[in-house]
């Protein structure tokens, strides 16, 4: 018995920043930015939360797959800008969507966090608890970037990408295998310091600007790299995959070089490769659903093709994914 993805869409806010925008009022240009990252533009949602992100792909997603709100058992949010510390996200979506009978909660792992959640979904699913997941990766990044820090500005972006997982039809597809990970001593180096119980809020925290991201783009970036590509090349001999069999590397969009180091260990070409970075910077938790969606929604993604998921983040957090797609088209 596998779980596996039979419905998918995304969301992105319709303001386009690019990078001459940034050019106008920090120390940057548009060929640096270019040139270390890989992006040329990003979406800024210029009102409402993070749930109105997810809301708009949410109903799409359920219209596609043929069912009503109340279809729905289960919520999941992977986030790291929930509308409120609490309730969770899921509750305010589910209020939103009106979906009666269910449960749901938010899952924290940063960039990993549709890959965990996705594994999260997967298992309640093959163990019978629930029978359809709403699974959401969703962030509304500029609510925590600070525009002043040409570091991280230019990074990042808003926007959602939700499926719904249940049972598979046939065992071989949908999600066959994982690998997660996390460690701690990476928190240093990429994390939102106030706002929680270990410094609430308060006029010191908001002086110093400890509730936007903090980030030290090296130690990062490099430990992405060396996590992200060994976790894919890892799942790939676990499960006696060559390059020739896998279709896609579905990575997350952090940087275009941390990208391009992956593909390069798993032996792929970049024709095999999901990359949307240029359009929509890094959306955390969203980057690799909306690249799903992109893909499925272009007629680029076949009925069992073998994908990897891989991704990295603040935690640190990484993982990979084996999944064959099991959405015709
Ligand atoms: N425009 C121009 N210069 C910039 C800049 C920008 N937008 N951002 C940083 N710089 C400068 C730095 O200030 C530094 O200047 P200095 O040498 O005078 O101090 C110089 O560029 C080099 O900085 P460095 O940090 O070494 O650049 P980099 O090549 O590592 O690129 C990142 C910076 C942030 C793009 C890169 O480290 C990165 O992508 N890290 C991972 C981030 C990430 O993935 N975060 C999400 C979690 S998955």
């Amino acid at each position: 018995m596998s779980a596996t993805i039979t419905s998918i869409a995304h969301y992105l806010p319709p303001d386009i920043y690019n990078n001459d925008y940034f050019a106008t009022y920090l120390e940057t240009t548009n060929d640096w930015i270019m040139e270390r990252t890989g992006i040329s533009e990003r979406r800024f949602a210029k009102e409402g939360a993070n749930s109105d992100l997810i809301v708009p792909a949410a109903k799409e997603c359920i219209e596609k797959r043929g069912i009503t709100p109340n279809d729905i058992d289960c919520i999941i949010v992977a986030t790291v800008t929930p509308d409120h510390m609490f309730p969770s996200t899921a509750c305010v979506v589910q209020n939103k969507l009106g979906i009666k009978n269910a449960w749901g909660f938010d899952l924290s792992a940063a960039c990993s966090g549709f890959v965990f959640a996705f594994v999260t979904a997967a298992k309640l699913v093959e163990s019978g608890a629930v029978k359809r997941v709403l699974l959401c990766g969703s962030d509304k990044m500029s609510s925590i970037v600070n525009f002043q820090d040409r570091s991280q500005a230019i990074l990042f972006g808003d926007g959602a990408g939700v499926c719904i997982v249940e049972k598979s039809d046939d065992p071989e597809m949908g999600l066959l295998d994982h690998i997660l990970r996390v460690d701690g001593n990476g928190g240093q180096y990429l994390n939102q310091v106030a706002g929680g119980s270990f410094k609430p809020a308060s006029h010191e925290t908001v002086d110093k600007g400890e509730h936007y991201i903090f980030q030290d783009g090296q130690p990062v970036f490099k430990h992405a790299v060396v996590g992200m590509a060994d976790v894919s090349v890892e799942i790939m001999k676990k499960n006696n995959l060559t390059s020739d069999d896998i279709a896609y590397l579905v990575p997350h969009q952090a940087n275009l070089r941390i990208i391009a180091a992956t593909a390069k260990r798993m032996g792929l070409n970049p024709d095999k490769v999901m990359i949307n970075i240029e359009k929509y910077g890094n959306t955390t938790a969203g980057t690799i659903p909306i690249c799903l969606s992109e893909w499925n929604q272009n007629g680029k993604l076949q009925k069992g093709d073998r994908l990897i998921l891989s991704s990295f983040g603040a935690g640190f957090t990484w993982g990979s994914i084996y999944l064959r797609w099991n959405m015709n088209n």
